[in-house]
């Protein structure tokens, strides 16, 4: 009987065990996939002839894989840019025609060669940010009134920080600090935390997107700026610029594992692909509908954010990048990503707002249970297999029992 639960028990371990052998390599799914990444600023740039003006810079990000190569460009000529460039060659290069492309009226300025090679190309834009007077606490910009907001942050008239001093060319980040001209910003700055990434993994601090190495990764920093009124809130403005499928919906999509952003059962994904949803998507910007009121946050740090549906945008972003990267065919879409929801603190509670988006190539990395879920998940259905395998087993060594002998046999 002790050997027969010994085995049960034994194999119920087992059991576990492989369970969650089996996920986690279920989770890895193949996305071990490793990129060879290198960092360089300016690419091409003889400074001796070309001076560059105070606060442009262009930081080149090259992701080197098996027979292909991401690029990403990270640009602060105008509004804020992350370009992203996938080719079918492990050779192209990124070509700047640095006089032409600081005039910033010439298509074609900058270009990846040779152009043949170039598969999918797609820009995210940070153009504006919104500021309105939330009087009566709504949180829902779209139904306030203009009188509710004030002169927008044209984020293409902000002076940035020099990318040089920032760049991290071990870690893959740089930081992109800007300021508007306004009294507002004396003490304050909107800043682009860049990450790219050469395999899959998770950030430390919260949202802990999941990554791959197909994706970058941006976290906007709204720090220290002095708000308008004692009750703003702030939205932030995100344009798409892509030359052949629009990035025209958000999907969002529901989780029940929380564990990596606490309280957070919502991944939404901003995709470019073909109106019907079969064909696979093509790049997307993903983010977990979420900001924190302060740097390092606790669970009540959190507060929800919500986007707008995307429209189509008439006009090219005042990006320096893409005027200088988009000619020819190219779709832009826009939407407003609304931080804080009826009844959160107002941004002057901690003058201070993050959020963090992932951009990339091909479908977005989708969040798996975590060995961890798997284990209670395991446990949980394993215990009462365990206990009816018990009950097994108590009968059937009941009734091998020889029985105690009542009646001596006739002979
Ligand atoms: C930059 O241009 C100057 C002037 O033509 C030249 O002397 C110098 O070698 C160039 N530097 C680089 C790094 O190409
Ligand atoms: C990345 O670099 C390492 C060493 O420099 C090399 O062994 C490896 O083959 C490279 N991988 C790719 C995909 O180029
Ligand atoms: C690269 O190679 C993989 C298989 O190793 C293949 O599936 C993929 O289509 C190739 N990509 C390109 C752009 O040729
Ligand atoms: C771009 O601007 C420069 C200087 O402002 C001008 O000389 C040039 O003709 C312009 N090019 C185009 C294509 O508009
Ligand atoms: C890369 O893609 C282009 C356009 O789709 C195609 O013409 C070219 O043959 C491809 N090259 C390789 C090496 O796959
Ligand atoms: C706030 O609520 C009051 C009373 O319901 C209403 O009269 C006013 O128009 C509202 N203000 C805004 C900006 O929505
Ligand atoms: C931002 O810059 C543009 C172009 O330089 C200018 O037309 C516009 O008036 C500026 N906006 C603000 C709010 O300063
Ligand atoms: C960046 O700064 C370092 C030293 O601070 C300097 O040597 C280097 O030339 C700079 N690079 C560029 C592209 O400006
Ligand atoms: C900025 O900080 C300085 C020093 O901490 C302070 O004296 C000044 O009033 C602040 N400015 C604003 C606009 O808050
Ligand atoms: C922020 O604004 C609210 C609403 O007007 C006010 O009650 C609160 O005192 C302000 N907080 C700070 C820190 O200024
Ligand atoms: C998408 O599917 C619908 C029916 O499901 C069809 O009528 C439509 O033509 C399709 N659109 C495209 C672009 O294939
Ligand atoms: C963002 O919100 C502002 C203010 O409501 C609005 O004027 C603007 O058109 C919106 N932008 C997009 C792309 O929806």
């Amino acid at each position: 009987m002790a050997v027969d639960i010994m085995y049960t028990i034994h194999f119920y371990v087992l059991f576990v065990l492989l369970t969650v052998r089996c996920s986690s390599s279920f989770i890895g799914n193949g996305e071990n996939y490793r990129r060879n990444l290198s960092l360089e600023l300016n690419p091409g740039l003889n400074s001796s002839l070309t001076p560059l003006p105070p606060g442009v810079g262009l930081l080149h990000v090259r992701a080197l894989g098996k027979n292909d190569t991401l690029h990403y460009l990270l640009c602060s000529q105008g509004a804020p840019a992350l370009l992203l460039v996938h080719t079918n060659s492990t050779s192209s290069k990124v070509k700047v025609d640095w006089p032409a492309f600081l005039v910033q009226n010439t298509t074609g300025s900058l270009k990846l060669t040779p152009e043949s090679s170039v598969l999918y190309s797609n820009a995210l834009v940070f153009t504006r940010l919104w500021e309105y007077d939330d009087v009566n606490d709504t949180a829902v910009p779209e139904h306030l009134p203009p009188s509710s907001f004030f002169q927008p942050y044209e984020l293409q008239n902000f002076t940035w920080d020099d990318l040089n001093k920032t760049l991290d060319p071990m870690a893959y980040t740089a930081l992109l600090c800007g300021r508007g001209a306004s009294e507002s910003f004396s003490n304050g700055s909107l800043c682009l935390k860049f990450s790219a990434f050469d395999v899959e993994g998770r950030d430390q601090g919260w949202p802990s997107l999941l990554h791959n190495a197909n994706s970058s990764q941006l976290r906007v920093v709204l720090d220290g700026v002095v708000p308008r009124s004692n009750r703003s809130r702030f939205s932030l403005e995100l344009q798409v610029v892509g030359s052949t499928q629009a990035m025209s919906r958000v999907d969002v999509l529901q989780s029940i594992d929380d564990e990596y952003t606490p309280s957070i059962f919502k991944v939404s994904q901003w995709v470019s692909s073909p109106v019907n949803s079969t064909s696979p998507v093509l790049g997307y910007a993903q983010w977990k509908p979420v900001a924190y009121r302060r740097p390092s946050p606790l669970f009540e740090d959190a507060t929800p954010c919500r986007h707008s549906t995307p429209v189509p945008v008439a006009q090219l972003p005042p990006s320096g990048l893409v005027l200088a990267y988009f000619g020819g065919e190219h779709q832009t879409t826009g939407l407003n990503m609304t931080f804080s929801i009826t009844g959160d603190p107002f941004y002057n509670t901690t003058n201070y707002l993050s959020w963090t988006v992932l951009v990339g190539l091909g479908s977005p990395p989708v969040d798996s249970f975590s060995p961890l879920v798997l284990v209670i998940m395991a446990v949980g259905l394993g215990t009462p297999m365990l206990i009816i395998l018990l009950g097994g087993v108590c009968v059937c060594v009941r009734k091998n029992k020889p029985q105690p002998q009542v009646y001596e046999p006739i002979n």
